[in-house]
């Protein structure tokens, strides 16, 4: 017969995200943002983005299985991204997943957000190879790890000791004066200057760990902007922000193949809402074809926030046996992987 009907309910930061997954099988994937509450402020509020996790749960609930033509009471599971994420946004979406557990009767899965993210590429390119590298990349995190059964064990080899790079992309968007969120409009800008205009720096370029650190780098950029300015000058938008762009992209992509390397993996996945940008996919594919090793982006709507990774890694938990997450799970906003 037809493989359980999951339901995947993803709230932790300012996207709420409703999946409908039969296997490897998406059948709805809808979401309501409230990143435009959120752009006068330069970034997400999270009081704002709580309250507008509970007016917008149940109608996208009600779209997607409109779409999937399923009704509430088909759903085998249900998913929930219990953390990391932001406390009181993560809160609304694994309250209505008790909820909804209970009352439908079905197992419940708290899910790690990170691990949900690798989860998702499943349903565009099929199983995953074990062990894969993972680099996700977003406004809220920056990590690498080592996949060895996405149901089971995510090891973290190394994160941001600061900002994130999607948080470094916005904040230098800020500084040349583009729109919130910042990182398509650098990716657009850049796409007429040269990545090598200016050299910025690199940090833990050299380290020997698979760890990042962007304040540097932003940093950086601010101070060269502000000497142009106090010298009367033009500041040249498109060089600035592909140099800054090439800077991120180069640390990125060099620590994900360290990464490869040190592991002996010969598959790299990447996510997250970073990993549309287009010189980081063009870089990433000229470095793994250099090293042998395969890469894996899914499609940009499956990279950013989503209900459907969480449904995705419900759905191989509960393939896999994992046991059931009790109906007293906490929202964790620092869930490890
Ligand atoms: O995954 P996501 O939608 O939400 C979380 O932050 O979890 O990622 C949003 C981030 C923002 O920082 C945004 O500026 C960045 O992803 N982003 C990009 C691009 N598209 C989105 N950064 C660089 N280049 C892009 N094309
Ligand atoms: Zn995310």
């Amino acid at each position: 017969g037809d493989a359980p009907l999951v339901l995947g309910i993803e709230t932790s930061c300012d996207e709420t995200g409703i999946g409908l997954v039969r296997g490897h099988t998406l059948l709805a994937d809808t979401i309501a943002s409230s990143v435009d509450e959120h752009a006068r402020f330069g970034g997400v509020v999270p009081e704002v983005a709580s309250r507008a996790h509970l007016e917008a749960l149940t109608p996208t609930l009600e779209r997607a299985l409109d779409r999937a033509g399923v009704k509430l009471s088909d759903v085998d599971a249900v998913a929930v991204t219990a953390g990391p994420g932001l406390a009181g946004a993560l809160l609304v979406g694994v309250a209505a997943a008790k909820a909804y557990a209970l009352g439908l009767g079905v197992p419940l899965y708290g899910v790690n957000h990170l691990a949900a993210h690798v989860a998702v590429d499943q349903l565009e390119h099929g199983p995953l190879p074990k062990p894969c590298v993972a680099l996700l990349v977003s406004g809220g995190h920056s990590s690498l790890l080592l996949v060895t059964d996405v149901a089971r064990e995510v090891i973290s080899l190394g994160s941001t000791v600061d900002d994130a790079a999607g948080e470094a992309f916005d904040k230098v968007a800020r500084v040349l004066g583009l729109p919130f969120p910042g990182g398509p409009h650098i990716d657009r800008a850049a796409a007429s200057g040269s990545g090598d205009a200016i050299a910025f720096p690199r940090g833990k370029y050299d380290d020997g760990t698979l760890d990042f650190s962007f304040s540097g780098l932003k940093t950086a950029v601010a101070r060269w902007i502000e000497a142009r300015e106090a010298a009367g000058e033009p500041v040249p938008v498109a060089d600035v922000a592909a140099s800054f762009q090439e800077a991120v992209v180069d640390v990125l992509t060099r620590k994900a193949l360290q990464a490869c390397a040190r592991y002996d993996v010969k598959d790299l996945l990447i996510g997250g809402g970073v990993a549309a940008n287009s010189r980081l996919r063009a870089l990433a594919q000229e470095r793994c074809d250099a090293a042998g090793v395969r890469l894996r982006v899914p499609r940009p709507s499956l990279c950013t926030d989503n209900g459907a990774m969480v449904a995705a890694l419900g759905a191989e938990m509960l393939a896999a046996g994992v046991p059931a997450s009790p109906l007293d799970i906490p929202a964790d906003s620092s869930l490890p992987v």
